[in-house]
């Protein structure tokens, strides 16, 4: 996996069609995705429940690109050798999940997958200032997390430009999960998001028989955030 803070569109299979996450994964690769984003619930971190790491297993041979896994788990560590094997490029564990996230990081990259932390939305900047050597990407969630379809919100865009502030020119991903459209893309992608989750947003209207929507939404989503881009990075 190589880095860059090109925009990329992260389509969560949260919104798709369960009985299909194969076909899914590939309709939506095919129309545009540059990430797969996989959101792993537990019912207990958050109050709903997904699939664990035998699906993640299954998908993975129809994902040609990133196997984005967000794990709203906790605890996290006892799972994370299987999301590994499961073949996951990218682990995000979030800092709320447990108290030594620290070890959860290190854990993640000692399996050689990249580290994500994930803050919920009443997290502050500063909960990754001493583990800015851990990670690889930083999840700024903005929902609550649990549930695809709820409303992005505001507050997050001042945290995301203090997360760009931080990390400098370390190689690491700032990623937005949750409400993001073609109107709030681009307000984060100008704040310094460059990984955009978007569920709702991307399957809606499309489906594995019927594709071109999701390449629509895609290109849409795309467009709005790198035009607000600019010049900035
Ligand atoms: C929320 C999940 C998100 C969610 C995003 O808990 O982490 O990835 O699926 O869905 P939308 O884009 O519908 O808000
Ligand atoms: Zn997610």
């Amino acid at each position: 996996m190589s880095f860059d803070r090109s925009i990329k569109i992260a389509p969560s299979i949260l919104a798709a069609d369960f009985a299909a996450f194969g076909s899914e994964c590939e309709a939506v690769e095919a129309q545009g995705a540059d990430w797969i984003h996989v959101d792993v619930m537990d019912g207990h971190f958050v109050p709903n429940i997904t699939f664990g790491p035998a699906t993640c297993a299954a998908i993975r041979p129809h994902i040609k690109g990133v196997m984005d896994v967000h794990l709203m788990i906790a605890p996290a560590d006892p799972y994370l050798a299987e999301f590994a094997k499961a073949g996951a490029d990218v682990i995000t564990v979030h800092a709320e999940a447990g108290p030594h996230i620290h070890r959860s990081l290190q854990a993640v990259r000692g399996l050689g997958c990249k580290a994500g932390i994930a803050l919920n939305p009443a997290t502050p900047a500063n909960a990754v200032e001493y583990v800015l050597d851990q990670i690889d990407l930083i999840c700024v969630m903005t929902v609550n997390p649990g549930f695809g379809g709820q409303s992005f919100i505001h507050s997050q865009i001042e945290k995301v430009r203090q997360l760009r502030a931080m990390i400098g020119d370390r190689p690491i991903h700032i990623e937005i999960d949750g409400g993001i459209t073609p109107e709030t893309a681009p307000l984060m992608a100008e704040a310094g998001a460059d990984v955009l989750v978007a569920g709702s947003a991307v399957f809606k209207g499309g489906s594995v028989a019927e594709p071109a929507p999701y390449g629509q939404n895609i290109r849409a989503i795309r467009a709005a955030a790198e035009a607000a881009r600019g010049t900035m990075v």
